[in-house]
This record gives C-alpha cells, sequence and structure tokens, in this order.
C-alpha cells in the first residue's frame, strides 16, 4: 500500500520569539524539521509534502538537498487542518496512507510510525492517532475517551477544567486513509477559543459517521516532546544527547559524563574511545577505536583515525587525523588540515590547508598555512608560513626530514628540500636545497658594560 507523507510546517512558532521559523531551529546539530523527515524516510513513502507558510523561503533553502518532496505553502496560516488542506493539489490522486506529522515533534521514531501504520492498517481505520500518556500535559490536545474507544480531542484551551486532567495527550501524528480526507476535513469548523481549524476535530467527525478510529500510545512520552518554546527546545536536545550517548555506550565507548557529551545524531565513534566532560563531537565527525578526546574539545565535520589523542581545548573543524596522531592541548585544525600517522601538534598550533606528513612534529605556537609538510619533519616553536602576500595565497613546501628551527618564517611560495635545516630566526625568502643550512639572522652583536655606561651618560 502507498504511504504518503504530510508534514506540518507552516506554523510562526510565536512562543519561539525568533526571527527563524521554528522548525529551522536546532536539536543535535540538525533543524528540527531535518529530524522529521529522516524519520518519515524510513518507511519510504510514495511522497512527502511539506506545507510551508511562515517564512515559506526560508525552509525551502533549508531543505535544498533533499529529494522527492514537494512543497504547499499555506498562506495565512488559519490552523492545522486548514494546513492539511493546503496538500490537497499534491495529494489529489493518492491512495492508501497518508501520515501527518508535526515539523516541530523531532524526536518520533521510525519504529512508532510503522507501529502506528500496522495497528491503522490491521484495523481497518479510517484514522489512527499517537498519543502519550505524560505526567505533565499542560499545552497539549487531551485525548478524551469513552469506554475504552477515543471519542474526541480537546485543546487545552477548549477544555473544562476536568478535560484538562486527561493525561492522556495528542501527539500532532496520525494516519489517515487518504481517500476521502480532504472533503472531510473541509467539514472542519474553527469554532474554538483560538478561532483556528482544529485537525484533532476530524476525530469526533469520524466518530458520529461511524467510521473507525484508532490509537496506539508511545511507551516513551520523550517520543513525542513538541517544540514550542526554547525550554522545549533544550528538552528536546537533552533527550536527543542522552539517546546518542546511551547508543554509543552500548556499542563500547566510554563517556565520562554523558550529561554534558555534545555529540550530534550523525557522528559515529569507534569502541574502546574515551571521551571526557564537556566535549563537542559534530556534524559529519568520524572518530576511530580507541581514541581519547579530553575536554573543552569542539571536532565538526571532521574524519578521526584510531587511537588519536586530542588533548584539552582543541578546535578542530573540516579536518583529517590519521591513526596515532596526538593534537593539543589547544590547537586549532581548519579547513582540509590534513594530519597523517603519528604526527603530532602541540600546543597554540594552526593547521589550515596544510598535510602534515606521517611522524612529523609541530609542538608549539605555530602557524602552518597552505603547507605541504613531508615525513618526519621537525617545526620549531613559533615557525610561521607566510602564505599570503596581500593578493594571492600560495604554497610552502617542506620536504621529508627537514629540520626547520624555532621561530622561521617561510614566504611562500618556497620549498625546503630533503633533509635541509634552516637555522632558528631565519627569514626564508628563496627555496633551500635538499641538504643546505640556510640562516639569515645576521651575526650577533654584543656590546659589554653597555648598561652600565648607559646609566653613566644619563647621569643616574
Ligand atoms: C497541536 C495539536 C494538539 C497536540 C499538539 C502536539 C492542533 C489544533 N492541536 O497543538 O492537539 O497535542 O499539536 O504537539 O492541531 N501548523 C501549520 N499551520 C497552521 C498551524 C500549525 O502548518 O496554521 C503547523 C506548525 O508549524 C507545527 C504543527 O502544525 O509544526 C503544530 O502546530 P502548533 O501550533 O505547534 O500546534 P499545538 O498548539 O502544539
Ligand atoms: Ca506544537
Amino acid at each position: 500500500m502507498d504511504t504518503h507523507i504530510v508534514v506540518l510546517a507552516a506554523g510562526k512558532g510565536t512562543r519561539m520569539k525568533s526571527a527563524l521559523p521554528k522548525v529551522l531551529h536546532r536539536a543535535g546539530g540538525l533543524p528540527l524539521i531535518d529530524h522529521v523527515l529522516t524519520t518519515a524516510s524510513a518507511v519510504r513513502p510514495r511522497s512527502t509534502t511539506i506545507v510551508i507558510g511562515h517564512q515559506a523561503d526560508a525552509v525551502k533553502a533549508a531543505l535544498q538537498g533533499r529529494e522527492n518532496i514537494t512543497f504547499a505553502v499555506q498562506e495565512p496560516q488559519l490552523g492545522t487542518a486548514h494546513a492539511l488542506l493546503q496538500a490537497e493539489p499534491a495529494l489529489q490522486r493518492a491512495t492508501g496512507l497518508l501520515i501527518l506529522l508535526s515539523g516541530d515533534v523531532p524526536l518520533l521514531t521510525s519504529d512508532t510510525l510503522k507501529r502506528l501504520i500496522e495497528r491503522h492498517t490491521s484495523r481497518g481505520a479510517s484514522a489512527t492517532v499517537v498519543t502519550a500518556v505524560v505526567d505533565d500535559p499542560a499545552g497539549y490536545g487531551r485525548i478524551v475517551r469513552v469506554g475504552e474507544e477515543i471519542a474526541r480531542i480537546v485543546e487545552e484551551k477548549d477544555a473544562t477544567s476536568a478535560e484538562r486532567q486527561i493525561r492522556e495527550i495528542n501527539s500532532g501524528i496520525y494516519a489517515f486513509q487518504a481517500k476521502g480526507i480532504f472533503d472531510a476535513v473541509r467539514s472542519i469548523a474553527a469554532e474554538n477559543a483560538q478561532r483556528e481549524y482544529y485537525l484533532p476535530d476530524l476525530v469526533s467527525i469520524y466518530r458520529q459517521r461511524g467510521l473507525i478510529v484508532e490509537t496506539i500510545t508511545v511507551s516513551n512520552p520523550d517520543e513525542i516532546r513538541g517544540v514550542n518554546s526554547r525550554s522545549e527546545l533544550a528538552a528536546a536536545s537533552r533527550v536527543m544527547r542522552e539517546q546518542k550517548a546511551a547508543e554509543l555506550m552500548a556499542a563500547g565507548v566510554t563517556i565520562e559524563d554523558p550529561a554534558t557529551a555534545y555529540i550530534d545524531r550523525g557522528v559515529t565513534v569507534g569502541a574502546d574511545t574515551v571521551i571526557h566532560p564537556n566535549v563537542s563531537l559534530e556534524g559529519t565527525t568520524t572518530i576511530g577505536a580507541g581514541c581519547e578526546i579530553h575536554s573543552g574539545s569542539r571536532i565538526v565535520d571532521s574524519q578521526i583515525g584510531d587511537r588519536v589523542t586530542v588533548f584539552n581545548h582543541c578546535v578542530i573543524t573540516s579536518a583529517r587525523l590519521a591513526d596515532d596522531v596526538s593534537v593539543g592541548p589547544f590547537a586549532h585544525l581548519r579547513n582540509e588540515a590534513d594530519v597523517r600517522a603519528r604526527a603530532k601538534v602541540g600546543n597554540f598550533v594552526e593547521l589550515k590547508k596544510t598535510v602534515l606528513g606521517a611522524g612529523s612534529k609541530s609542538m608549539h605556537l605555530a602557524y602552518l598555512g597552505d603547507a605541504t609538510i613531508g615525513e618526519n619533519v621537525n617545526v620549531g616553536a613559533g615557525t610561521i608560513t607566510c602564505n599570503y602576500d596581500g593578493v594571492n595565497k600560495n604554497r610552502t613546501i617542506i620536504e621529508d626530514g627537514a629540520f626547520i628551527g624555532s621561530d622561521t618564517q617561510l614566504i611562500a611560495p618556497v620549498t625546503v628540500g630533503k633533509g635541509a635545516y634552516v637555522g632558528s630566526g631565519t627569514t626564508i625568502r628563496e627555496s633551500v636545497p635538499a641538504g643546505a643550512l640556510a640562516v639569515s639572522a645576521g651575526k650577533q652583536r654584543t656590546f659589554e658594560n653597555w648598561v652600565e655606561e648607559r646609566k653613566k651618560k644619563s647621569g643616574g
């Protein structure tokens, strides 16, 4: 049977008090709506329609990379039923199942979606509502049952005080029989406290028509948390982090303090890696096995091999670190930094678009930008590649086994040949052949008794 997904994402998200549309706020490193779409893709939908409205262009732009999505625009936004109606042109001939998701419910699992589809089809229902029993139902629509069966859903603002005591809530996620759904939605009126067209009203309409309305109740209410405010956003983020940390720990990763492990959903970490408190692993980062990542480090969109040590307070973005590398404390690797096997990067070293070859070292205070550094090179403290001449970025090449003395400036483009030595305090303007020694500092001049003589001159 065909499954069609509709995601509601047109609302302003007034309670967020934000210039950004609600569904583009991020949790676990991704916009809320991305989580919803990823979950939805697990049921292999025939079509996916997203209802956008408030800042439609921004939402569209954020989802540009995703395929097989149809957008329907809801303008003005008159409620969730009105929102679903805007998907009608896209789904006119749809048969099978229509699954309605909310762009602001990011923790829903694909298992629940599969259960929803299973229950809906096996019971021959016209509508099936995903519900949860929660301690604090404030803000949610309440499920009103007569006997065992769902009779209707009442929004908090329209509920009597007795109804507000009900702790079973509407998740805003439903399965509907696609055929006839839009005609039924058109019969919903806006006779309520908010003067909006409420999609949950479909439940009582279907029941009055004698149609079957089913429910499934999630066992973990976290799954259907809606994000309507900043504090709910923080709560959803926290749940995502906890889930991710639990998943990694189950796979053999040590996380010293899961409460401060900020690991995005898309990140992978190998077994026996140890993650200390207050570490952020973001985006498409992959970390190998047996690594140790110390506190205060942030690693974004980077690939890290096995047995790598990242000491405290490193910032690593769009970089590659091969096996057995060690980095930091206080290192900054960015923009295609490529640190090869066993190489060491020490404190206050910055690498940009630079290869640091296998076994090479840059242990203190250096800027290595646009450089290709061979194997077993020693880069002394205070070395700077002067890669920018004010117009162009130029490359520095340092070949295998070279030794760069401390406080060297390499004015690119320039090459230091195999095994060559550069003396401390040298400014390299011309390439150095293999095996040569280059020094540029002048002969030292020493003035004996200079301090004493100056005192005499100044009469002090
Ligand atoms: C809705 C449900 C409530 C349920 C809760 C679960 C209604 C009337 N109420 O309430 O029963 O407990 O979700 O989270 O449906 N949207 C549009 N166009 C609109 C209005 C909303 O696209 O005109 C979108 C929003 O962007 C959002 C979703 O629909 O993604 C839900 O809207 P929201 O205003 O957050 O509804 P709730 O008050 O949370
Ligand atoms: Ca909501």
